[in-house]
């Protein structure tokens, strides 16, 4: 026998009878023994969702032979029978809900079933409940999330259970210092994925040796609290040892999408991100790994890397988040001097400008880059490195002449702060609006 706690609610009906009646159920049920029931408080709802009545809420303690599993579908098959549609629109008015807050003392993390519940300590119509039980409420486990994992043998028996427990696992790999561009990545695999695992590692592998991996800005601290307001479940920020460890000698080869622009100037850049996101798909056999457009380069060569080694992940690419006067965020902005930080506009500018001539019914690629320059060689801080239009995806070259569908990829160092600092940005476009 193990004793278990429920949550109950309604807030549509004859509230009360509904309640009544999932506990009359749950007598009912072979392998359940309802031990207690709290008194019902009533509460305003909360969260997002339709304006709806208040709630009457409470709590049971019982004590059941039945697995959680079948416990649980016990409660499903009750709130139907009270008249709850099934499935049910999240946060919508409902006959009865009952929530499995406690079993035992385990722990379950699956795509139907998360106990301890994730949220109930924030609720105070479920802890007082419990208190009224005897509950300590204090005392007891409390979910919290993200749950940070340092070690990769933590990680991969979490990532099993999440799998075992049928979730989709939405993988953003990072070398943290997070803003928003980053938080738009967590977003998106929110929305899309059983769990969300997000990455920090600031990866040796794709610095070269003049490069500034020494001086790359970390903040584990600042980085959970990004995770934490993004939804995300877990964040895995190994120490180097267990991504690379001794002897480390297999390194992911890349091709054309490599070569050229950032492959150009920063040799071995490139295989030094294949190799490390292979390695984390590879340990953590997500459904959906999220990349955002602002390293689009980066981006073709992770594609290129995932079909060519047959990984089954699809690529989600997320849009370059700005700041408010276009410069695209990254994590390298901080080390921008004020003056550079203005002038580091004129990457967004220049991109836009073109975009407006190809909009004007410009085509030429060799004008397009043209004017693009122009607004680059007009601020004096912005040393260029390059100024390209690629093919839309896979960047491959495009010949002189007439473009159509296109990404305009601008790399540019400014040096008037302590250390030059690169910046990169891109823009795309078609003749059918933008790609
Ligand atoms: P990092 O620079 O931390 O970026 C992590 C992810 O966030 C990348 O997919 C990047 O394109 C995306 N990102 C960064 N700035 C963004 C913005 N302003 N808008 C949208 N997305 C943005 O890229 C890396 O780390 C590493 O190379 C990595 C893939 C983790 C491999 O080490």
């Amino acid at each position: 026998m193990i004793t278990a706690y429920i949550a109950l609610g309604s807030n549509v009906g004859d509230r009360e009878r509904h309640l009544d009646q999932g506990l009359r159920g749950l007598r009912a049920a072979p392998g359940v023994e309802v031990v207690r029931v709290s008194s019902w408080i009533e509460t305003a709802f909360v969260g997002d969702g339709p304006e709806q009545g208040p709630f009457l809420n409470g709590a049971a303690e019982l004590r059941t032979t039945l697995s959680p599993t079948a416990l649980l579908g016990v409660m499903r098959a009750l709130e139907r029978e009270a008249g709850r549609a099934s499935p049910h629109p999240r946060n919508h008015p409902r006959e009865l809900d009952l929530d499995l807050i406690f079993f035992g003392d385990e722990r379950i993390d699956q795509r139907e079933l998360q106990v301890p519940h994730p949220r109930w300590h924030e609720r105070e119509f479920v802890c007082a409940p419990l208190r009224e039980l005897g509950v300590d409420v204090e005392a007891r486990p409390r979910d919290v999330r993200p749950e940070v994992i340092h070690d990769a043998g933590a990680l991969t028996t979490r990532v099993a259970e999440w799998a075992a427990g049928g979730c989709s696992i939405g993988l953003v790999p990072t070398m943290g210092s997070l803003h928003d561009g980053h938080a738009s990545l967590i977003r998106a695999a929110r929305a899309q994925c059983d769990r969300v695992l997000v990455t920090v590692f600031v990866n040796p592998l794709q610095f070269g040796a003049d490069e500034d991996f020494e001086a790359y800005p970390r903040d584990l601290e600042r980085d959970l609290a990004v995770c934490k307001a993004a939804g995300c479940d877990a964040l895995f920020a190994p120490a180097g040892a267990h991504m690379i460890s001794d002897g480390f000698a297999s390194h992911v080869g890349t091709g054309p999408e490599a070569t050229g622009m950032e492959g150009a100037l920063r040799a071995g850049h490139f295989s030094g991100v294949a190799t490390i996101v292979a390695r984390l798909f590879a340990m953590t056999r997500p459904q959906r790994a999220y990349f955002g457009e602002k390293d689009a380069q980066q981006l073709a060569v992770v594609r290129r890397m995932r079909a060519d080694l047959g990984f089954a992940v699809e690529v989600v690419a997320c849009p370059i988040v700005r700041e408010p006067d276009g410069l695209a965020m990254s994590s390298r902005n901080v080390y921008l001097c004020g003056d550079d930080r203005a002038a580091a506009t004129v990457l967004f500018r220049a991109l836009t400008a073109a975009e407006q001539r190809f909009r004007g019914g410009a085509r030429d690629r060799d004008g397009l880059i043209a004017a693009a320059r122009q607004v680059l060689d007009a601020e004096p801080r912005c040393a260029v490195d390059y100024v390209e239009l690629r093919r839309e995806r896979d960047l491959a070259p495009l010949p002189s002449g007439d473009v159509d569908g296109v990404r305009m990829l601008v790399a540019a160092r400014f040096c008037g702060g302590e250390r030059p600092v690169r910046l990169l940005d891109n823009l795309a476009w078609s003749t059918g609006g933008e790609v």
